[in-house]
């Protein structure tokens, strides 16, 4: 987070805040976010969109995607800052609304959204709801004509446009055959738009594509805005009816490791911006309202993950010749970060609590959890001191840590702490061994 620095004896701060404070009020582990650089970020991609888009003459919706990290408090940044919020389920939904966002300013999603899921967002007035079937097309219509109230949905149609990108296999959500979508090539997108004009309970906003996740090459972002752009020209070459928006998704991607070049929002802002409005030249298309829906690239640098060190332990390593790695224990894991043992995701870390010594040692840190897979940093340099009680800070845990935590072997998530110029509180508290046990009926 940009509010990190070393104090005068060398251990972090954030936001003024000391990490020992913090770590001796509030105990370990500790997911911190660091409020002024979530909001930064998430104004970042606003006025970097904005200013980009005006200059072909339209205007950006940026969704923060709380399927990254969402708390009420920061739904409520989100929207301070400008932003709308794209939820995935009714759970998020539930935050947002608790956040006061108005359903004006609140997208749905999900690929297999449940009756009880439609009709929450139909009750909170959404302004958008992202349908991803034909099915899901017919049964929305059907629940807006059985309410009576005269209220048309708002829908976008998503669609996969075969394009490549992003990390990891799971995360890429746009070629073909996986569960996202309705498909331009398969012919089932334009199939999609046509059965939401025959509606008359649905009203159609646009169409949105999201071509997967930590992208650091912003050619897909083009390539599948291209496609999208062509696929509204042959809508309305078909039925008269050009959509006034497209939506681009999210999928910026961040640096995790020292060196790594995160996506700028400005370039990609402006790359895009041109593309768009190129592409309808081209086509003889009005340039359609823009909405991108950004959630790792605002939450995920602004969070870190405090550990307190527990066992350290050199293990020989096979290898030409054999060599020592140490390997660090901290007190959380695969439970509180899931990304390295899902994805194979690299993190880094360092010592937070003091300076250490000037002397490293190649380290591993490894959580507390029954499995060997359970690793946080595979391979980090550490202060060759780095002792029991000693502090570890993770970086750029802010997307999908907290919101992809489990309770594996039963252990309590952590909580989550704002800081902010030199005060912290708790958004998101501890969870306790009572709040699991008040599950277990016996
Ligand atoms: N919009 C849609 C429709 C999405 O499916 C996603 C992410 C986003 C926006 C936000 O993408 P972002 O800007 O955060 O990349 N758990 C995985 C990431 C899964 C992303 C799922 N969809 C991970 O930890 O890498």
């Amino acid at each position: 987070a940009s509010g990190v620095r070393r104090g005068a004896d060398g251990a972090l701060e954030v936001a003024g805040v000391d990490v020992r404070d913090l770590a001796r009020e509030h105990g370990t582990p500790l997911y911190v976010l660091d409020e002024a650089d979530f909001r930064a970020r998430a104004r970042s991609f606003r006025s970097a969109f904005t200013a980009a888009f005006a200059g072909i003459g339209t205007e950006v919706d940026v969704y923060y995607a709380g399927k990254a990290f969402l708390s009420v408090a920061v739904a409520r940044w989100a929207h301070e800052e400008g932003l709308r919020v794209d939820t995935a389920t009714g759970g998020e939904l539930a935050v947002a609304l608790r956040a006061a966002v108005p359903g004006a300013d609140i997208g749905l999603h999900g690929n297999n959204k449940s009756d009880a899921e439609l009709e929450r967002a139909l009750d909170a007035g959404v302004g958008r709801i992202i349908v991803d079937s034909l099915t899901e097309i017919d049964r929305l219509a059907a629940m807006v004509a059985g309410r009576g109230d005269g209220r048309r949905a708002p829908v976008m149609v998503r669609v996969t446009t075969g394009v490549h990108a992003g990390g990891h296999e799971y995360i890429a959500t746009a070629h073909e055959d996986q569960k996202f979508g309705l498909s331009i090539a398969g012919g089932q997108a334009m199939a999609g738009l046509r059965a939401v004009l025959s509606h008359p309970e649905l009203e159609l906003l646009g169409v949105h594509s999201h071509i997967g996740s930590q992208i650091l090459d912003p050619a897909g972002f083009a390539e599948a805005a291209r496609k999208l752009l062509v696929l509204r020209a042959d809508l309305a070459a078909a039925t008269g009816h050009l959509v006034a928006e497209v939506d681009l998704g999210g999928g910026y991607g961040i640096a995790y490791l020292p060196g790594e070049v995160p996506i700028e929002p400005g370039r990609v802002a402006k790359d895009l911006a041109g593309v768009v409005g190129g592409v309808c030249a081209e086509l003889g298309t009005a340039v359609p309202r823009i909405s991108i829906e950004p959630g790792r690239a605002v939450v995920g640098p602004a969070m870190f993950t405090l550990y307190e060190v527990g066992t350290v332990k050199p293990v020989t390593v096979d290898g030409e010749p054999p060599f020592t790695r140490t390997y660090v224990s901290v007190d959380g894991g695969m439970s509180d970060n899931l990304r390295p043992a899902l994805y194979g995701a690299r993190y880094t870390a360092t010592l937070a609590s003091r300076p250490g010594a000037a002397d490293t040692v190649l380290s591993r840190v490894v959580g507390k959890h029954c499995e060997s897979g359970d690793i946080l940093v595979h391979d980090v340099d550490l202060p060759a001191d780095v002792a029991r009680g000693d502090l570890l800070a993770v970086p750029a845990t802010g997307a999908y840590g907290r919101s992809m935590a489990s309770n594996y072997n039963h252990v309590p998530r952590p909580p989550v702490l704002a800081v902010l110029a030199g005060r912290s509180r708790v958004l998101v508290r501890r969870e306790t061994e009572a709040d699991l046990l008040a599950l277990d009926e016996g």
